[in-house]
């Protein structure tokens, strides 16, 4: 079992919360890697590290993963039994204007990891993938075997190009590789970016929300706490070299049902500026999680209708604190 774990990508939304998760146990030894950028704000990040900082001590560098050399000497201090990928450019549209930074930032530096992993045989490598490497697949639920030829956006190319690399250093170096395919993640934390935050600003600010389609969109949205049990399982799992696993909830929400829930637990109305499909978009995302049913015992528990009352409430007591 891994012991000495270094989370890229920590002070995000999805590694604060692996991070503080695995710091809760007391034989975890945790290394953060995050440049700490501004594709939100940096001030969010460091909030993230002090709030993780609450469970337990670890080590920090604010390093890009870029730079392969800065990223080398933190594997110089440490050695490391596992290596969580989380640290990427997310989001698909900004994707389309800045392309290069997005394989930069998540081609060359996975590749760069993959390589420190091989140069300092670290044995387990679990790579924070997408539901968006799916692209226009139009045979629901997505299930891990489908074909990803598919892709519609830079980002979801960038993904999918993690994965290959991520099977070819299995192959080659015999590193444990576990790709997870994250299916939109929400719950505390979550990245101001994403629709259900960014929604929930706007509503209570009383600004228009850019509704892109005509509200039938539907995603599969999984709750932040579901994700990191399926990552802890990741984590914990030995049985082959390489494996790819869903992690959604498996049932889908349509964009105007959002809109719905978050108005009622917000207890406001939101104010709706239709705008066409934007590229990149899919339609649906929708996740078959029988594999990871069945090999990692992920069993996810919070229903949308669940989850957006707990987003709800840390999200007024988060807009509260900065009053
Ligand atoms: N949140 C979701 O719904 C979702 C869905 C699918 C996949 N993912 C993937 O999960 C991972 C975590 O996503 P998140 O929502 O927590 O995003 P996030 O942006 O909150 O976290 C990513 C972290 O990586 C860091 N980072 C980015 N570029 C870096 C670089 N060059 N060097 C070092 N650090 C860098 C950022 O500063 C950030 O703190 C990402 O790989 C993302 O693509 C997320």
């Amino acid at each position: 079992m891994a012991n000495n774990i270094l989370i890229t990508g920590g002070a995000g939304f999805i590694g604060s919360h692996l991070a503080e998760s695995l710091l809760r146990d007391t034989d975890w030894k945790i290394t953060i890697v995050d440049d700490l950028n501004d594709f939100y704000s940096p001030e969010i990040k460091r909030a993230n590290l002090d709030e993780i900082r609450r469970s337990g001590d670890f080590q920090f560098f604010e390093t890009d993963i870029r730079n392969f050399d800065s990223l080398k000497s933190v594997f110089d201090e440490t050695e490391f039994d596992c290596i969580v990928h989380l640290a990427a450019r997310a989001g698909v549209r900004p994707s389309l204007s800045h392309p290069r930074l997005y394989a930069e930032t998540n081609i060359t530096g996975t590749l760069n990891l993959l390589e420190l992993a091989r140069d300092y045989e670290v044995p387990q490598f679990v790579f924070g993938s997408s539901s968006s490497v799916y692209g226009v697949n139009e045979k629901v639920p997505f299930a891990e075997d489908d074909r990803i030829h598919q892709t519609i956006s830079p980002y979801a190319a960038t993904k999918a190009a993690g994965e290959l690399l991520c099977h070819t250093y299995s192959h080659l170096f015999k590193i444990q590789c576990i790709c997870l395919r994250f299916f939109t993640v929400y719950g505390a934390r979550q990245r101001p970016d994403l629709a259900i935050h960014k929604f929930a600003r706007l509503i209570t600010e009383g600004k228009p929300i850019q509704l892109f389609g005509d509200g039938t969109t539907r995603r599969d949205y999984t709750y932040i706490d579901d994700i990191i049990s399926g990552v802890r399982a990741a984590i914990d799992y030995d049985a082959s070299a390489y494996e790819i696993f869903n992690l959604g909830e498996s049932e889908t929400t349509e964009l105007s049902r959002l809109i719905e829930l978050l108005e009622q637990n917000l207890d406001m109305k939101a104010v709706v500026d239709r705008q066409p499909m934007q590229p990149g978009d899919v339609p649906v995302t929708y996740a078959d999680i029988s594999k990871a049913k069945r090999l990692l015992k992920y069993n996810p528990q919070t229903k949308i209708e669940d989850g957006i009352p707990k987003f709800v409430e840390w999200f007024r007591n988060a807009e509260a604190r900065t009053k």
